[in-house]
């Protein structure tokens, strides 16, 4: 069965642009008519992109969870929402019916609430990938509270400063995560992260592994006691029901960190509706989803990927989605192909650095395994490189699934730009083409519109937004003139994507990737500024710069030097600090894969730093370096080129 906001045909694609341009409120309003308001709106869109201000659904009232729960319940009660597959294949797989999420969505809005948690509040989420995180999110969606999830792999240093940002007072965590053949102590980092915090006032431990923890009296307190209290609280005669707090269509769902071309990652906050709308109507639209297919989306739930496509967008759509614990190498490389033939997943969308890892394996993980069921495959985070599609299509896909590049970014809510499975045609390593709703825009460097060709016959330049889409990000939190300053003043009336992009005479996109100082390691966004201020925090570093090089499978690795003056053990001894302090103060994902210790960096007379000679250095380029002749000290650049590693 499909969706009544489901493109068909290439056809449908192109009337459904056109009108969604022309009209935008009238299309929208049309698409947001499938879904559940306590009220319907009063004005489709209002928007402007100097302050900026941006308005769907104005005067709407809904609550996200009923629509992506309560709504289904009439006719699906007994389907799977979610099937979680475990970190060890061997323990057991647990599927979570929508009559199963609903009842445990609305105990933990009765934990919340019972725990002094009110609309508006934020609620700091810090857990592996079990169902309970999904609860926790929801449950905090229930009852309005704004939750800002944060990726396990970050350190307590980085979870301090977000606590800190959002002002927020509860933590939801577990005992600990598994990963492989690891153990990561999830709970004794948020310890690490409360020293000195006064604001936090409860913290809910979810039991996973069972590894000792620290347990404060009066602070910290037990998942699992406080939902078998709520319990009797949500259950009666057999009846569950928590009420949904009515939210206003713009009012905040959640915060998401990431990282920008400063030092400190930003809230970006997503409001109710719109970003509800963007989701659903992507994933159905770009994956081609038909009820009962099982969707298998390998993100975490810390990054956007994972709130959009494993919980919201999936759930908002009345899906299967399949929530995986465990890494693609463990037990051994066959792992994604072994949970594809076991749940007959149909549609598996992961990141290229995955695939690129996987690939490397060679052929030996791929026999013997079922990969029948599969009807779409997906990717994003990060451009693809055509090898690795082609080995997708060719290995996974067996020729015979589309395959979606989707672009986008944690600030849309969902994709902007991707060809629609087995709808509008793919091009390897291309985006393509424009979901409806969505106007890009190339640009030079002063915001005006390329229109010239190059030499390829492309449009080249940095890729805008020129009108808001449902899932544009509101505001950054707590800090509205960072938003405008970073996204909205760039170029006047555009919004600024920070990438690069070609368009080609058929109007298909290629993102070309950041051209900011915004790394991309294995699909996660990083910033140079943010890994530089860690760099520096190590007692014997000077000073640092750091800069993107190719990486073979992680897309781009982290490349630092450094200036040391300590004299603290040998090199590698200091490099091993140095990635210590690095993974201390914002985590392991952020350690550098090559430090380089030089005298000096390349500077201008005025103090700047040329990261484009240190950029082409650690691309591995010794000619082409490009004017050096603004440098105060010309001769560094030799020394750093001869000290390559
Ligand atoms: C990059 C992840 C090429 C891009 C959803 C963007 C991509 C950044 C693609 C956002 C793609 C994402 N092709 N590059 N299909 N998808 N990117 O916020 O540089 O973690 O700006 O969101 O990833 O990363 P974020």
């Amino acid at each position: 069965m499909s969706y009544p906001y489901q493109i068909k045909s290439l056809e449908q694609y192109h009337t459904d642009y056109k009108k969604s341009v022309d009209d935008p409120e009238a299309f929208w309003a049309a698409v947001a008519d499938n879904f559940y308001w306590k009220k319907k709106w009063d004005k489709v869109l209002e928007w402007n992109f100097t302050e900026p201000k941006i308005e769907w659904y104005k005067g709407g009232k809904l609550n996200i969870t009923e629509n992506c729960i309560d709504r289904h319940l009439p006719t699906m009660a007994e389907k799977p929402a979610i099937i979680w597959e475990p970190n060890n294949p061997e323990e057991r797989i647990r599927t979570v019916t929508y009559a199963r999420l609903h009842k445990r969505v609305c105990q933990f809005a009765q934990v919340l609430k019972n725990n002094g948690v009110k609309k508006g509040d934020r609620v700091c989420i810090y857990m592996g990938m079990v169902p309970e995180l999904a609860y926790a999110v929801l449950g905090c969606a229930r009852i309005g509270a704004i939750h800002s999830v944060i990726f396990g792999g970050f350190s307590a240093q980085s979870i301090a400063d977000r606590l800190e940002d959002a002002q927020a007072e509860f933590i939801v965590t577990c005992d600990g995560a598994y990963r492989g053949d690891k153990i990561i102590p999830l709970k004794a980092v948020i310890d690490d992260a409360l020293i000195g915090n006064k604001l936090v006032k409860k913290v809910i431990v979810y039991t996973r592994t069972r590894m000792p923890v620290s347990m404060i009296k009066g602070r910290d307190i037990w998942w699992e006691d406080e939902m078998e209290f709520a319990e009797g609280q949500v259950e009666k005669d057999g009846v569950v029901s928590f009420p949904a707090e009515e939210m206003d269509a713009e009012d905040p769902l959640f915060i998401l960190y990431t990282s920008g071309s400063t030092g400190k990652p930003k809230g970006v906050v997503h409001s109710v509706a719109g970003y509800m709308i963007w989701t659903a109507y992507t994933f159905v639209n770009m994956f081609q989803y038909n009820k009962g297919d099982v969707h298998f989306c390998t993100a975490d739930i810390g990054w956007i990927t994972g709130h959009s496509y494993i919980v919201y967008g999936p759930l908002a759509a009345g899906a299967t989605s399949l929530m995986f614990e465990g890494i693609p190498t463990w037990p051994n490389a066959g792992r994604f192909w072994d949970i594809i033939g076991k749940h007959k997943v149909n549609i598996l969308y992961t990141a290229p650095t995955a695939i690129r890892s996987l690939m490397s394996f060679g052929d030996a993980p791929l026999a013997g395994k079922d990969f029948s069921s599969l009807k779409v495959l997906g990717t994003v985070g990060e451009p693809i490189n055509e090898e690795a599609w082609h080995w997708y299509n060719e290995n996974i896909g067996n020729k015979n699934c589309p395959i979606v590049d989707t672009w986008w970014q944690t600030e849309t809510a969902g994709t902007l730009i991707s060809n629609l499975a087995g709808i509008t045609p793919a091009k390897p390593g291309w985006a393509t083409l424009p979901l409806p709703g969505v106007q890009p825009i190339i640009v030079d460097e002063k915001g005006d519109e390329i229109t010239e060709k190059d030499e390829h016959g492309m449009l080249k330049g940095n890729l805008c937004i020129k009108a808001p889409w449902p899932g544009v990000l509101r505001t950054t939190y707590g800090d509205h003139e960072r938003c405008r300053v970073n996204y909205f003043a760039t170029y006047p009336n555009l919004y600024f994507t920070g990438d690069g992009a070609i368009k080609d005479e058929n109007g298909n996109y290629k993102i070309t990737g950041r051209v900011d100082d915004v790394l991309n390691i294995s699909g996660h966004r990083i910033g140079t500024a943010e890994v530089e201020n860690a760099i520096n925090m190590h007692s014997g570093v000077v000073e640092s710069a750091v800069v993107g090089y190719p990486h073979d499978i992680k897309g781009q690795g982290i490349y630092a030097y450094v200036i040391y003056n300590g004299h603290h053990g040998d090199e590698n001894q200091r490099r091993q600090d140095i990635s210590l302090t690095v993974a201390k103060i914002i985590g392991a994902i952020a350690k550098p894969d090559k430090i380089q210790f030089v005298s000096g960096l390349p500077k201008t007379r005025s103090g700047k730093i040329m990261r484009r000679i240190l950029r082409k250095i650690a691309e591995g380029e010794t000619e082409n370096l490009g004017d050096s002749s603004t440098l105060l000290d010309p001769e560094v650049v030799n020394e750093i080129k001869d000290g390559k590693i």
